[in-house]
């Protein structure tokens, strides 16, 4: 297919995918809104519709919970097709219902090039005023409930906040949760996608357990900070938020206050510090901290190169992760999620191997940010050549390039538009 006929198909995956101001990540294996798939998502509508690109970001914040929380699912409307569904958060104070747990917050990032990009700025001034504070409140959500004790790093307390599930680096930490009181429950992910390519059965039931523990403590964020069996410093989620700290910092220059602009320059940089005393000299790369245990955990995972994302790495250590991560290229596509040579290394299941493009696009922006523009195009290129191959698939084999887990994929249609295929 042409570059010409991928965009028209990628357009239309969006659209297919619009279910009325937000957009869903695939048809039936996931019916809702998630977090940080609609802000890569409104990269890719505002680059034909820039007002729809808007409302994505817009509905997204009706979920938002008074004490800031943006939850990881808004359930907009209902669906048999996905589990665990509603009934099973019972987050019932909120309308819409929503999960109660976050996502990787992309969105200050996202709004910040939304804004930059428009060709009305000063028409569009108005909607970034109502969103500022909203961002504003779920970045402080981030440092209150889940660092509270301003180390810098923000824990997350599932691993489905990482938005990278099955990472290998959650393993350890998840031996400590027990099994799910509830175990008749009938997963639908499987009866959508291929069982090798989704997380595994004994995954799952720590996923569920978790949520059952959120659902006692009645979603008490002391009590979810203190009590939670799984409590890990992310190394992707804090780049990210860091990053986007960054991002809105930008746009308080214009909508915020003075004392609001001395908070975030005040957070990143004890942001910034404290994820620069995450790199992992053997790995060259930097590594996440189990919270519960105070151990660094030593898995590789691509998730450790995302700090280039934040700006964090010296000039050396970034010259360090670029070598590195060309090795893990080597006869394959970048950037597989864990290399071919790690015992984890599963090429088709979700978060064990996979290539995924919103990663490829946040890492060829941090190489590009911090000195590496050759690796950065390389990335480029072999997202370009993997969507070619294989269309808008979730993810991608990093042997093989062939697609895996849901096609039609909407946030790799919008990273085609806004980037790849650009
Ligand atoms: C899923 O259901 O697979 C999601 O990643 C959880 O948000």
């Amino acid at each position: 297919m042409s570059v010409a006929d991928l965009k028209t198909e990628a357009v239309s995956i969006l659209r297919t995918n619009d279910r009325g101001g937000y957009t869903v990540p695939t048809a039936r294996l996931y019916p809702y809104q998630w977090n940080w798939d609609s802000g890569f998502t409104a990269l890719g509508w505002a680059t034909f519709d820039e007002a729809r690109a808007w409302r994505e970001i817009e509905r997204l914040f009706e979920g938002q919970w008074t004490d800031g929380l943006v939850p990881h699912i808004i359930f907009h409307q209902e669906s048999s097709d996905y589990f665990p569904g509603p009934d099973v958060w019972q987050t019932s104070k909120h309308d819409p219902a929503t999960s109660g747990i976050s996502q990787p917050p992309v969105v200050a990032t996202m709004v910040r090039k939304l804004l930059e990009a428009s060709p009305d700025p000063d028409g569009v001034a108005e909607r970034v005023r109502a969103l500022y504070p909203k961002m504003l409140a779920y970045h402080r959500w981030w440092w209150q409930a889940r660092d509270p004790e301003d180390t810098g790093l923000v824990v997350i307390l599932h691993p489905w906040e990482s938005g990278m599930d099955n990472s290998p680096a959650w393993d350890g930490a998840l031996t400590r949760v027990p099994p799910p009181r509830r175990t008749d429950y009938v997963r639908r992910d499987t009866s959508h996608v291929d069982a090798a390519e989704r997380p595994r059965a004994a995954d799952y039931d720590r996923y569920i357990s978790l949520v059952e523990g959120f659902v006692e403590r009645g979603y008490e964020a002391g009590r979810l900070y203190r009590e939670t069996p799984f409590r890990v410093a992310d190394i992707s989620i804090n780049a990210i938020l860091l990053r986007a700290t960054e991002d809105l910092a930008i746009l308080a220059e214009r909508f915020g206050t003075g004392a609001e602009r001395a908070e975030l320059a005040g957070r990143i940089a004890l942001m910034r510090q404290a994820i620069a005393d995450c790199w992992s000299p053997g790995r060259h790369l930097f590594q996440s901290v189990d919270r519960v245990s105070g151990e660094r955990i030593d898995h590789v995972t691509s998730a450790g190169f995302l700090p280039l994302y934040a700006g964090v790495p010296t000039e050396a250590q970034a010259a360090e992760m670029a070598a590195e991560m060309a090795r893990w290229g080597e006869g394959g596509f970048l950037v597989p999620t864990v290399p071919h040579w790690e015992a984890s290394f599963d090429s088709k299941r979700y978060w064990r191997g996979p290539v995924w493009a919103v990663v490829n696009f946040m890492l060829a922006d941090g190489l590009a940010r911090c000195g590496q523009p050759a690796l950065s195009a390389r990335i480029r290129a072999d997202t370009r050549v993997l969507i070619e191959r294989a269309g808008f698939a979730e993810y991608f084999d990093p042997r093989d390039g062939s697609g895996r887990g849901g096609g039609t994929f909407s946030w790799t249609a919008a990273v085609g538009l806004a980037w790849a295929l650009e």
